[in-house]
Formats: C-alpha cells, structure tokens, sequence
C-alpha cells in the first residue's frame, strides 16, 4: 500500500528494443510526476532485448534512485501479456498505470487519467483513440483498418461498453488489475481486448479519457502476422466463453 495512506502510481513499462525511446519517455514520466508531487514508480519490463535496452535501464536506475525506477527484466521475449503479469508482481503501488515505451503514449496524460479516475471514482480508465479529440498519427492506412477492424469485430461480438479495446494505455486500482489477470488467458497483444472485455463482466466501472497515439519514431513495431491471428483466434474464444 502506498505512503500515509497517499496514492502511489506503479507505471508498467515493457520494453523489447527500445534502446533510444526509453531515456526520454523515463524522464518525462518523472518531470511528470513530480510537478504534480504525486508519488510512483517505473517498472522496466525488458525480455532479453538483444540492443542494450537493459543496460539503458541500468542508467536509468543509478540517474533517478531504484526505488524510482526499477528493472526487472525477463531472459527472452515471451509476450506483452505476461510482461504485465511478472511487472505486477513488483509493484508496490495501489494504482498501476500500463503504457508503451515507444512514446506513443505521451506522459502528459498521465495526469487527464488520474482527473478522471477521482471523478467518478473509476475502477478503471482507458485511453480512447476513438472518441472526442483521440486520434492516431502515423500510422498507414493498413494499420489503421487493423485497428478499426478489430475494435469493431469486438465491439460487434462482445459489446464490452468502451471505445478503444485494443488500446493499451490504461490505469488500473491495483487490486482490479490483479483480479484481471486471474481471469486472462491470453499471452500477447489480445490481452488489452480481454482484460477491458472481462471488466464489463465483472462488473468493473470504466471511464474513458481521449488520447493521441503517435507511432514511434525509433524503432519498429512488434506487431506481426502472428499477433493479428492470435488476435482473432483469441476473440473468438472469448466470444465462445462468455
Ligand atoms: N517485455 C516485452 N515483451 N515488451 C514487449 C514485447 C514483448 O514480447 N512486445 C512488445 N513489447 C513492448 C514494446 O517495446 C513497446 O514498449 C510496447 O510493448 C508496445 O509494442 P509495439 O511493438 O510498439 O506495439 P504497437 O505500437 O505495434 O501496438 C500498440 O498498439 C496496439 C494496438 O492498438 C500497442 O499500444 C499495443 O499494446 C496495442 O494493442
Ligand atoms: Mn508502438
């Protein structure tokens, strides 16, 4: 539990190759956090990336105080899904905060969510692309029907209620996320769909924040051929269990 009964953010912050993106998005989650004097932490969840993103985060660690930020790393790559889970294990936090590492989640949210979050006292808040001034920049038009089709097959199937499914920028109460992981069975990206589409049903209140999602400029999305079919077969068993 956090600090004299003050909140604490725990960001989850899984990194494969991001060498060049982590240093700036780790200084502004801290420039962030600390001109609204709100306590947290930076959980760096690295698989094994074979570009040095572990050493970077070394740095990291020894510049801003490893109760600031924290490695723990895993050997290889095994998954987004299961990088939130061996995160969660660490943290220490009563709100989780879960975002990309590539800066295509701006910090500068951070703030708007934790608004919203006191607002209507939320189990919950989403980042929405897809809703008042959210929006995606940089992706091509191939991107952008993926995106689309798979938040409008789900919303279709499952009526889960929230505008962006497949989104990842979120904040959690700890305690909400934890139940959550119990009930997902997913491994790889699918797991944002799940975890919003399981929240509905447990009953789990959502307020939604919009957001810009600007594709990184370092680096290169992991995002493939394999994750879009283990995305549909991962729906459709959804669809088929609840
Ligand atoms: N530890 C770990 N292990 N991290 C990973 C892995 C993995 O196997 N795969 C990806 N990551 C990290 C990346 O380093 C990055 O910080 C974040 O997870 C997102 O990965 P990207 O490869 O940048 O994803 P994207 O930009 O294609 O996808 C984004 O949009 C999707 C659809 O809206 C992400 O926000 C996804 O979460 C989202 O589902
Ligand atoms: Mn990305």
């Amino acid at each position: 539990m956090a600090a004299r009964g003050g909140n604490k953010f725990s960001v989850l912050l899984p990194t494969y190759n991001e060498r060049e993106n982590l240093p700036l998005v780790v200084w502004l989650l801290v420039r962030t956090f600390r001109e609204s004097g709100t306590d947290f932490e930076v959980i760096i969840i690295d698989d094994g990336s074979p570009d040095g993103t572990q050493q970077v985060a070394e740095q990291l660690e020894k510049i801003y105080g490893s109760d600031k930020i924290l490695l723990r790393p895993r050997p290889k790559k095994l998954g987004l899904g299961t990088a939130y889970i061996h995160g969660m294990k660490h943290a220490t936090g009563n709100f989780i905060v879960i975002m990309d590492a590539d800066l295509s989640h701006h910090p500068k949210f951070i703030p708007e969510f934790i608004r919203k979050q006191k607002e209507g006292n939320f189990d919950i808040v989403s980042g929405t692309r897809y809703k008042g001034d959210g929006g995606v920049y940089g992706w091509d038009l191939k991107r952008k029907l993926i995106s689309r089709g798979a938040n409008f097959i789900t919303q279709v199937l499952l009526r889960p209620g929230a505008s962006d499914l497949t989104g990842s920028f979120r904040l959690y109460r700890k305690e909400v996320l934890e139940k959550l992981m119990e009930k997902c069975v997913s491994k790889g990206y699918v797991f944002q769909m799940e975890m919003i589409v399981r929240a509905r049903q447990l009953g789990y209140t959502i307020g939604e924040v919009p957001i810009s999602f600007v594709d990184r400029v370092y680096g290169e999305s992991k995002l493939g051929g394999n994750e879009i079919v283990s995305f549909l077969k991962g729906l459709l068993t959804l669809f088929a269990t609840t």
